[in-house]
């Protein structure tokens, strides 16, 4: 067990065995820190059941005040995978996976509850509720990613579903109040492709005890990164500007956004004021 943490650690730190006694040995997190997104699927069906289960995976998770204000949207028709691959800046693997999932943001079920009921839901215009269910939606579908990992599946999330919005949601017919947060691409991972783990920030970057302190050493562990960063592509034949370049590239101007610089519009006009 031993070497099984170590190895898992350098995976995931590319920095040696963790410290003594820091890294408790557990299956679940075994899975968590085996993680990597897959771009490559194999055109093989998922067994029976898969998405039922996955389902149940992500509904177990947290939900705030337990409104669950969120709703699952299973694609499997090839064309439209391939417009959804399309309005998602082109990406290949969408059309591949056998599944792909939409987690949706969805308050279009409380508030017809509500008509049903003559309630005006005065709450519900507001950011917090809209983040609400962003959030309900992420810690769900993040819960069935960990599922999928374990029954042997790859997955990886399709955050670029945002960049043309209003054509998703009329793809998918989705209702007002009803907001898609990000897609998720399941399938079976192509062998011969294979996705490794890729290296995150030291602890020491991330983790603040009892209240927030620059890390001292800040410049030299992000350094440190970029060279495990710049190894862990070239290991896959592919270079790497390096984390910090690459981190500073994504924010540095409007047209890496690729049409989500007019998010709010269209949030806006899917019914949530973001008041
Ligand atoms: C919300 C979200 C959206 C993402 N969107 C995309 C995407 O559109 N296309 C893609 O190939 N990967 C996407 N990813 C995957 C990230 O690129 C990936 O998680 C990150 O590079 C870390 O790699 P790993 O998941 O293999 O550890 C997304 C991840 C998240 C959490």
């Amino acid at each position: 067990m031993p070497e099984t943490n170590n190895r898992l650690w350098q995976q995931r730190y590319r920095d040696g065995a963790p410290q003594p006694d820091a890294f408790i040995p557990d299956a679940v997190v075994a899975t968590l820190l085996e993680h990597r997104s897959v771009r490559a699927y194999l055109d093989r069906p998922l067994p029976d059941g898969t998405l039922e289960t996955l389902l149940a995976a992500a509904q177990s998770a947290a939900s705030s005040s337990n409104l669950q204000v969120w709703s699952l949207l299973a694609v499997e028709d090839p064309q439209r995978k391939a417009r959804l691959a399309e309005l998602a800046n082109g990406q290949a693997h969408i059309r591949q996976a056998p599944l792909f999932l939409v987690w949706l943001a969805d308050f279009s079920r409380l508030q017809r509850l509500a008509e049903r009921r003559e309630v005006e839901l005065q709450a519900l215009p507001y950011l917090d509720s809209f983040l609400m269910g962003a959030i309900d939606a992420a810690l769900a579908a993040q819960n069935a990613v960990t599922a999928a990992e374990s029954l042997g599946l790859g997955t990886v999330y399709i955050g670029a579903l945002r960049n043309q919005l209003q054509a998703v949601s009329e793809e998918l017919r989705l209702p007002p109040l009803v907001y898609p947060v990000f897609g998720l691409c399941v399938g079976y991972a192509d062998p011969d492709k294979p996705a490794q783990v890729k290296p995150r920030l030291p602890q020491g970057l991330i983790l603040h005890r009892e209240t927030y302190a620059v890390p001292e050493q800040e410049a030299q562990l992000i350094d440190d990164y970029d060279r495990a960063i710049a190894a862990f592509f070239a290991a896959q034949g592919q270079q790497s500007p390096g984390w910090s370049r690459q981190s500073l590239e994504r924010l540095k101007s409007i047209e890496t956004l690729h049409g989500r610089e007019r998010l709010a519009e269209a949030v806006k006009a899917q019914g949530f004021p973001l008041r």
